[in-house]
């Protein structure tokens, strides 16, 4: 089963939308088993990936709350589906915009509890497109509990979305 809602064509659609030019430097926050890496890398990205249980090896073992990369490192920041599993959604957001270089952009789709609109803003970036996904979220999930695949998280009680972001550091 995919390890995020679309699986890869939803990845190919986020890098569609943001249209980032060729050769721009990305870096995968929760990038897991490095799909959307190698996707990003046929697409004439450079890319890499970092994740705290990696599953390839080319895939940098860290934590996405505190990568160690040096500031203003990359042109884009890619995460899908690692934010929530995180457990601190508003540090992963600063560390995403720490990493980013000006008017850089985030492209996010992630669980939310809260707007995200507030969210992005309170971590220093405008919210550029917003894709509510909440009912292939809630399939996917059911889908997961079904086959007992579905990611050993603490849901907090509450309205629950799920949305794609792009987000540009301001
Ligand atoms: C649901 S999987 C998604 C993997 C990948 N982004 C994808 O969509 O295929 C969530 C990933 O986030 C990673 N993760 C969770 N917390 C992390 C943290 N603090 N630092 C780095 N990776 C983390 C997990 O190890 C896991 O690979």
């Amino acid at each position: 089963m995919n390890a995020h809602p679309g699986g890869i064509a939803h990845t190919r659609h986020m890098l569609n939308i943001a249209a980032l030019p060729k050769k721009s430097c990305i870096l995968d926050l929760g990038a897991g088993a490095g799909e959307a890496v190698k996707l990003m890398q046929v697409l004439g990205y450079i890319a890499e990936g970092i994740d705290c249980a990696p599953r390839a090896d080319f895939i940098r073992q860290g934590d996405l709350l505190e990568t160690g990369f040096a500031k203003e490192s990359f042109d884009a920041v890619l995460s899908q589906c690692a934010f929530f599993v995180s457990g601190n959604v508003p540090q992963a957001l600063k560390e995403a915009n720490r990493l980013l270089k000006k008017n850089g952009l985030l492209l996010l789709s992630d669980v939310f509890f809260e707007d995200p609109f507030l969210l992005l803003k309170g971590a220093g970036f405008d919210l550029l497109y917003q894709e509510d996904l909440t009912g292939q979220w809630r399939e996917y999930y059911l889908e997961a509990l079904w086959r007992e695949e579905a990611v050993s998280c603490c849901i907090p009680k509450g309205k629950c979305s799920y949305q794609f972001l792009i987000g540009r550091k301001c």
